[in-house]
């Protein structure tokens, strides 16, 4: 066998190389040869596949786990996209005594103690002579050339990514965007366009999680922000064109800033995100901050915001707004009767009135006699329904939310509802009535004026901290919201409401609203949250090392799962 240092001297010497030389000299993107170290096998099962590749002593230290690469079969016209899943140094003999790639492995000069490192690959898909998608379903025969994945096209056929869409980051492994050998980034899209098969993904919901500071409000509103403009057909009403009525729930004040530009915004980034077709720059009017009155104005987190009230007719259609604390079954039902009653009495009632409704002993004398609420059970509501957080909260002279309606729903603006500055009752009353009022009116439960109105756009619902308000450990309460997410969540893409949900506690997130939601997009965290966010159970153990700006995406319908790295900066004033 020749000597190797020898040889590559030859190499370098020799424009015209013998086989075996050939053999040893790889050209920068090739990184080895498929070799059996066991065995070769591709297999409809997942565990029955095995391939490997032989990487010389050169090329071991540019290979990472995760990194993608290409298998050209050369018989057929076909490519295996692959990632490496697994790397590892093998006693010399295993490989030398049974693969069929002796010459090479003889010829290479050994290091580090006499093992040689292989890579065992994942196939992840094949691209087909018209660079068309498919199975993998031919095997690459030992000593085939393997690389790097080289160009945007192997990407975006190689992990079924779609050509344009929402964008949320550039396709990277282990931190860093892949790049292909023109240096370009490989962008990554939702799909946003009905006419792709499916559908517009948001209509599915998406989740964004995240340990605290990692990095989610930053990658909502870059994501809110490419929504903005966008038209989505309106299933129910002869497929009519409409752009969406964003609506924030937004507990720490941070989203009205989506109305101003960037000032830090260099040419060059505006440049590259317009090469990309990513949406940047403030939104400006089309944003209104809504900010609920507690008792008297107290918000003032931005120039210019509208102030309003909730008007305690709307307990009419939502009686678990005033269930103050755990109310049992038994008490809320009779709850929903209290307040039944009280509106047949008084169509356009105050809070106020309900009081003295309820504190007239008349009441309680016509519930003993008519039995439908048992005096004890009453006496328990009188109790729950009082509250100075309750005064503070209805009826407080502003504008009222349901005559706002017309403002806060309409086509291709963003309504932002700053709640920092409330009581946390309060807060629960305002995100609740918000809530309930679109998820009501998505159902056609809602016969009301405001209810019409919301119906006739697609609503994207954008809610910060959502473990909030979608909990686990529910209250009577509660699971009646909960309750009826789940229906309007299920029907998304049949009454165009999309839900952006963002949490940094995913354990906390009620597990059924969890189970609508088809994109997550998921941050650095912990292993068992990532466990409870749904990751892949190949990123569950990586997660927690993502630093800031780095995330998986789990979109079944939009593409193989993925890491990606967003924007370092935002695209809007942060
Ligand atoms: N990709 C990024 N590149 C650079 N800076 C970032 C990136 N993402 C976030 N930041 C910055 O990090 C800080 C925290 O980000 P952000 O507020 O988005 O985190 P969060 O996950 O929403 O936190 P919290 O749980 O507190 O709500 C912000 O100052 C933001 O500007
Ligand atoms: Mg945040």
């Amino acid at each position: 066998m020749a000597d190797p240092v020898e040889l590559e001297r030859k190499l370098k010497i020799n424009a015209v190389a013998s086989p075996v030389e050939q053999a040893l000299s790889l050209a920068p993107d090739e990184i080895g040869r498929i070799c059996i170290a066991e065995e070769l096998s591709i297999a409809t099962e997942d565990k029955k596949t095995h391939i490997e590749v032989y990487i010389p002593e050169e090329k071991r230290n540019e290979l990472a786990l995760g990194d993608y690469v290409v298998i050209p079969l050369g018989y057929k016209d076909y490519k295996i996209f692959a990632s490496v899943e697994q790397l590892c140094y093998r006693k010399r003999d295993a490989l030398d005594d049974m693969s069929d790639v002796h010459v090479f492995v003889g010829a290479e000069r050994l290091g580090e103690d006499d093992y040689i490192e292989t890579a065992v690959l994942n196939p992840i898909s094949m691209i087909g002579p018209e660079g068309q998608a498919l199975e993998v379903r031919y095997i690459p025969k030992p000593n085939t050339l393997v690389r790097k994945v080289t160009s945007e096209d192997e990407v975006k056929i190689g992990l079924d990514l779609p050509d344009k869409g929402l964008f949320l980051g550039f396709v990277a492994v282990n931190g860093e965007p892949i790049q292909t050998r023109q240096k370009q980034y490989v962008p990554y899209y939702l799909i946003n366009d009905e006419t792709k098969t499916g559908d517009p993904l948001i209509f599915t919901h998406v989740l964004i999680a995240g340990m605290s500071g990692r990095g989610k409000t930053h990658v909502a509103k870059n994501f809110v922000r490419q929504i903005v403009g966008s038209v989505y057909p309106m299933e129910r009403r002869g497929g009519e064109q409409r752009k969406p009525c964003i609506v924030i729930i937004d507990p720490e004040n941070e989203y009205w800033k989506m109305r101003e530009d960037n000032p830090y915004l260099t040419k060059d980034a505006q440049e590259m995100l317009f090469g990309h077709g990513i949406k940047f720059g403030g939104i400006k009017e089309k944003l209104t901050v809504y900010a609920a009155v507690e008792g008297e104005p107290r918000y003032s987190g931005c120039p210019k915001y509208t102030n309003f009230t909730i008007p305690f007719t709307l307990v009419k259609d939502f009686p678990y707004l005033i269930a103050g604390g755990e109310l049992d079954e038994n008490q809320y039902v009779s709850l929903v009767q209290l307040v039944r009653d009280f509106f047949y009495y008084h169509e356009n009632g105050t809070y106020q009135e309900f009081l003295d409704f309820v504190d007239n002993p008349n009441t309680l004398e016509m519930y003993k006699q008519n039995g439908r609420i048992h005096p004890g059970t009453f006496q328990a509501l009188q109790r729950r329904v009082d509250r100075p957080q309750f005064h503070k909260i209805f009826d407080q002279g502003a504008n009222s939310l349901t005559q706002l309606y017309n403002d806060i729903f309409a086509e291709d603006v963003v309504s932002v509802f700053a709640t920092k500055h409330l009581s946390p009752d309060a807060e629960r009353i305002v995100v609740l009535a918000i809530l309930s009022m679109i998820a009501d009116a998505k159902l056609k439960s809602a016969p009301t004026d405001w209810g019409r109105r919301i119906e006739k756009f697609p609503i994207v619902l954008v809610v910060d901290e959502a473990h909030r308000y979608f909990t686990r450990d529910q209250t009577q309460q509660d699971r009646v919201i909960v309750e009826k997410f789940i229906k309007a969540a299920k029907q998304g893409r049949k009454h165009r409401l999309a839900l952006v949900l963002i949490t940094q506690s995913p354990k906390d997130l009620n597990e059924s609203v969890l189970a609508q939601i088809s994109t997550r997009i998921l941050l650095g965290m912990e292993r068992e949250m990532a466990e409870f966010a749904g990751a892949p159970p190949r990123y569950q153990k990586v997660l927690p090392y993502f630093e800031r700006g780095r995330m998986i995406v789990h979109a079944p319908d939009n593409s193989k799962p993925l890491e990606l790295k967003g924007l370092d900066f935002c695209v809007v004033m942060h």
